[in-house]
């Protein structure tokens, strides 16, 4: 009797296990250690490689006051990192000249982790992503899709270049790199599949979604449909608090009434002044053309974001306390 029971519970255990899939996001970790007194501190720069013109250099340089200030624990890159088309292999020039000797401050000589644009995919994908580079720079770290732990935040990077119809199917548009992306729907529904597990299995107080894609943007680029279809349900289903992205190239800040999410913009590396922002809708917080980056400070119990234009001023800040996200860090200026 007692023999028939433990054969039934092992066979159930093993039908649950064989319909639930695989238990585990397959998404690569990485752990960030934090300060003892529990705090987070952080640069966001997106859109920026191009060997120092178009005030890259500028933005640098405030980068590494800012960074030295707040001690910053690593560096964000929101992706195209290197225009107009990614590197062309590991010996390419490039990235010495838009990246080594660019950010060059003792504040910036930590861990940047990094996502691909759409630039980048136009040139040699498996070079920027490969482990070469660290040993040329070991700043740097460029993956598709990853999670970064912090005992106070989860971070989820993704890809989300692959998701955009036009670089497939437009005939006009760029060549594009794909090797590890086709074929594209099933990369795309094991991308979205990773996510929601990884962001299921999160226990951190905070979670925060990294692309190079817009949402919410107000900018030229206006919001990308495919990842707001496809992507955007599963951070809201799982509780992500922040999405921060670049491809537009200005700051900006976008809380809707239909999404818990705060939706952040940090594309301003290098060129920007566009001129043709779409929106003026009251759920756009902030909005500014011109170069720059953000900075984030977090806590368990809070986040304090500001962003920066290339000479160093605060062109805006917010802030957001857990668990009832009440906004207490009010616009300090807010520029159109
Ligand atoms: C550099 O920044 C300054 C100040 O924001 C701006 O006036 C100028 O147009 C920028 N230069 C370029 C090439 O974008
Ligand atoms: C990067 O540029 C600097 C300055 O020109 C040079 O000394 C260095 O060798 C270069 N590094 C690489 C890896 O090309």
């Amino acid at each position: 009797m007692v023999a028939v029971r433990i054969g039934l519970v092992l066979a159930m255990a093993l039908l649950v296990a064989m319909f639930s899939g695989p238990c585990r996001s397959e998404l690569e970790r990485l752990e960030h250690p934090i300060a003892a007194d529990g705090s987070l501190s952080f640069l966001v720069v997106g859109d920026w490689g191009r060997r120092g013109s178009y005030n890259q250099s500028a933005v640098a340089l405030q980068m590494g006051l800012m960074g030295e200030k707040l001690n910053v624990d690593f560096i964000i890159s929101t992706g195209d990192n290197f225009y107009d088309d990614g590197l062309t292999s590991l010996q390419d020039p490039a990235f010495n000249e838009s990246f080594s000797r660019i950010y060059t401050a003792d504040s910036l000589q930590k861990q940047w982790y990094s996502v691909l644009g759409n630039h980048d995919y136009r040139g040699d994908v498996l070079a920027q992503l490969s482990p070469v580079l660290r040993k040329i720079d070991r700043r740097w770290l460029c993956l598709r899709s990853f999670v970064l732990n912090t005992e106070i935040v989860d971070f989820f990077f993704v890809d989300t270049t692959p998701f955009v119809d036009k670089y497939f199917t437009d005939p006009e548009d760029h060549a594009y790199d794909w090797r590890g992306v086709l074929p594209r729907k099933a990369y795309i529904s094991n991308l979205l599949k990773d996510v929601d597990m990884a962001l299921k299995e999160s226990r951190a107080k905070w979670k925060i979604v990294v692309g190079h894609h817009t949402m919410q943007s107000a900018g030229h680029h206006g919001n990308t449909n495919e990842i707001v279809a496809q992507l955007l349900p599963i951070l809201e289903e799982n509780g992500v608090d922040l999405y921060i992205n670049g491809h537009e190239h200005c700051l900006q800040q976008i809380s809707t009434s239909h999404s818990p999410i705060q939706f952040l913009t940090s594309g301003g590396g290098s060129k920007a002044w566009r001129g043709d922002i779409s929106w003026t809708k009251p759920e756009l917080k902030f909005y500014y053309d011109g170069q720059g980056f953000m900075s984030m400070e977090m806590t368990e119990a809070r986040v304090d974001i500001a962003f920066y234009d290339i000479f160093g001023n605060v062109l805006h800040t917010w802030g957001a306390s857990k668990p009832s996200f009440s906004v207490t860090g009010e616009n300090s200026r807010t520029v159109y």
